[in-house]
């Protein structure tokens, strides 16, 4: 099983990035975790972050044929990018989308998700467990 980690906009920010909303747990802390989780799972793991959206378009691209599943927190390009949707439906790659925060609970303009019809599903929430709550169901899609 191989995971490709695509992180966006602002990401590489976490650990001072608005703690309130975000906590204060780094990206490199949740790269950290992740790779523990997926060795024990038998997981290759490969993580990314970018700020460009046409970098993270590239990558989704990249991964058909390579990696099994997609975990991507796409950051504010969740309810913006339509490239970002059109890739995703593009590679045909299981793509699982995830957030920290409730995007839910947070302003309206987070409410929409221009991926999320293109994703397998969705863990918003549960922040830095969200990865792993997400690296769990790609291990598991494939089984149930
Ligand atoms: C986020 C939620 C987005 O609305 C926001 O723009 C982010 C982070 C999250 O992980 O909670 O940059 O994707």
């Amino acid at each position: 099983m191989r995971i490709l980690v695509l992180n966006g906009p602002n990401l590489n920010l976490l650990g001072t990035r608005e703690p309130s909303v975000y906590g204060t747990v780094t990206l490199a802390d949740i790269e950290t975790i992740l790779r523990q989780r997926a060795a024990q799972l038998g997981a290759e793991l490969d993580f990314r972050q970018s700020n460009h959206e046409g970098q993270l378009v590239d990558w989704i691209h990249e991964a058909s044929g390579r990696w099994d599943t997609i975990l991507l927190n796409a950051g504010a390009y969740t309810h913006t990018s339509i490239a970002l949707r059109d890739a995703i439906a593009g590679v045909g790659v299981a793509t699982i989308e995830v957030h920290l925060s409730n995007v839910m609970a947070r302003e309206s303009f987070r409410h929409h998700s221009m991926i999320a019809p293109v994703c397998r599903g969705l863990i918003s929430g549960f922040g830095a467990q969200s990865y792993l709550l997400a690296l769990e169901a790609a291990v598991n899609i494939k089984v149930v």
